[in-house]
């Protein structure tokens, strides 16, 4: 007995060890935290529960069977995040670069399978070198394990994917299918082939931050959420994101104490539309004072910003926003916004989190490039997430609802719940300008003659009463007043029940 607990001794130092101290100081010497230390900052204190640290490889192939260490390069278990459970795995570079052999594939899949049973999020933070060489075709099997659990837990409990290492080939698309992604700077990476694959294959020269890092991949590509300084801050903003989550998508979001009363009056909402309709202001100033101690979880703050995304919470509860954004391309959809977009609500939807719009949008991007990347199909999908989304969903028009993307923006049409306009909001096909110069093309010459069907239309027009007379939106409100209504309809709309006719599954445009 006395001298099994010794060898269990040994073994938890070994594992708790990694590769050693070297390799240790090496990974720290990169500004790195451990696997381990991850874990620390990420969990409440003494919460985490370790799995399978005594879990070696099989491998006897290129003198492997002398290389054992236990836990395999990965550190798997669950803890609390204030107080609510997730399910962590670790990968621990110092081990063999972290890379993925047929059991440290073994050790994810048996932490997924567990938290689908009981219905917690799955937090995954990446750091490997990829399918563990020496293994061939094991380790690309066990990728392929993980994939299958990725997208069976798509929708059924929240997967978070942290980069805060290289994620490179195969092991990106475990990554890709969690719901969201976030990276490190200067220390992350992601691409599915590297710098010198690229330098063969198309000339490019490229650094693998240029290529892949925590940069490019949220402002250029889309592929991260949100990326972050150093491992210590991603880890503290981790566990606010997570805050916000339901563990599963049965459970409502969690609910918070709030000292801010639901009926707050923001009196500069009032002037916040500038009185030039030409004019653009700042979309988050509306959000952040709806939301409850003006607290704002953006995401993808980089990508596509003239569509904002992120979650508040209103009365303690989460809250999904999309925001037309009129300070970036007027608050036009695009190819890249209508894709940020559609995926966010499809985020909500799968987990029970209501449905915030705010619109201000003069239509989709007109243009080649946007005609040629498929905006068809593209703003297809966020109407789509719209139209099929069942949790509660309330819009407040500020300004512009024009042409297709006042249908698109969640419009009553679309079974939006509860819609609002502003009095300044214009809802038509489109803008008086352009409207004028198409009906009235005839009077193009003559500028008195145009400036006064103008005016005409834009009395006609540009208000909300006509919509409001086919009862397309349910209120006219005063913006000082948003807060107040949009808290009272989401509490109206707290047990709302829609289903969705059944089907195997939609077939969203992709
Ligand atoms: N399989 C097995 N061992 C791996 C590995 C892999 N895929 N990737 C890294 N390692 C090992 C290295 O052999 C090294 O071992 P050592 O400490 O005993 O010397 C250790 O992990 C650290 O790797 P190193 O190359 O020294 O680190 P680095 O920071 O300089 O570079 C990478 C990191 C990921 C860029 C580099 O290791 C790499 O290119 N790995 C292979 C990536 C790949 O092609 N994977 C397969 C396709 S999915």
């Amino acid at each position: 007995m006395h001298e099994i607990i010794e060898q269990l001794d040994e073994k938890r130092e070994k594992a708790r060890m990694g590769g050693g101290q070297k390799r240790i100081d090496a990974q720290h010497a990169k500004g790195k935290l451990t696997a381990r230390e991850r874990i620390d900052l990420l969990l409440d204190p003494g919460s985490f529960e370790e799995w399978d640290m005594f879990v070696e490889h099989r491998c006897t192939d290129f003198g492997m069977e002398k290389e054992h260490t236990p836990g395999d390069g990965v550190v798997i278990g669950y803890g609390t995040i204030n107080g609510r459970l997730v399910f962590v795995f670790s990968q621990d570079f110092t081990v063999f670069g972290g890379s993925l052999s047929e059991t440290h594939a073994e050790k994810i899949c048996k932490l997924m399978d567990q938290a689908m049973k009981v219905g917690a999020p799955v937090i995954g933070l990446n750091d490997s070198g990829g399918a563990r060489i020496q293994e061939g075709v094991a380790s690309l099997g066990g990728y392929a394990d993980v994939f299958q659990r990725n997208v069976m837990a798509s929708g059924v409990v929240p997967q978070i994917s942290m980069i805060m290492g290289p994620c490179a080939g195969g092991a990106v698309y475990s990554p890709a299918i969690t719901d969201f992604i976030f990276m490190v700077k200067d220390s992350s990476y992601m691409f599915v082939t590297g710098p010198e694959v690229v330098k063969t294959v198309t000339h490019e020269t490229v650094t693998a931050e240029q290529l892949g890092g925590a940069v490019t991949h949220s402002s250029k590509s889309g592929v991260a959420d949100l990326a972050f300084e150093n491992d210590v801050e991603a880890l503290v903003k981790l566990r606010r994101f997570i805050s916000f989550l339901p563990a599963n998508n049965k459970e409502k979001p969690p609910v918070w104490p709030t000292e801010d009363p639901a009926d707050r009056a923001e009196m500069s909402l009032d002037t916040l539309i500038p009185d030039d309709p030409n004019k653009p202001y700042d979309m988050k100033e509306l959000i952040v004072k709806v939301a409850d101690e003006g607290d704002f979880f953006e995401l993808q703050p980089d990508y596509a910003a003239n569509l904002v995304i992120g979650f508040i919470r209103v009365e303690g509860s989460t809250v999904g926003v999309v925001a037309n954004q009129p300070m970036v391309m007027a608050g036009c959809l695009d190819i890249d916004a209508s894709k940020k977009g559609a995926r966010f609500i499809r985020f909500c939807d799968a987990f029970n989190i209501p449905v915030l719009t705010f619109v201000d949008v003069p239509g989709f991007m007109p243009g080649t490039s946007q005609e040629y990347g498929g905006i068809i199909k593209h703003g297809a999908k966020l109407l789509y997430a719209y139209a099929e989304c069942t949790v509660p969903k309330v819009t407040v028009i500020t300004r512009k609802a024009y042409g297709g993307a006042y249908d698109v923006m969640s419009s009553k049409h679309l079974r939006g719940d509860v819609n609002f306009a502003w009095p300044t909001a214009e809802i038509a096909v489109m803008g008086p300008k352009g409207a004028v110069e198409i009906i009235f093309r005839k009077d193009i010459g003559d500028p008195e003659k145009i400036a006064a069907r103008e005016l005409e239309y834009r009395e006609k027009f540009a208000n909300p009463f006509i919509a409001g007379k086919r009862g397309f939106i349910d209120d006219v409100i005063m913006p000082h007043h948003t807060r107040k209504r949009v808290a009272r309809s989401l509490s109206m709309l707290r047990e709302k029940k829609l289903e969705n006719p059944w089907r195997k599954h939609g077939n969203i445009p992709l």
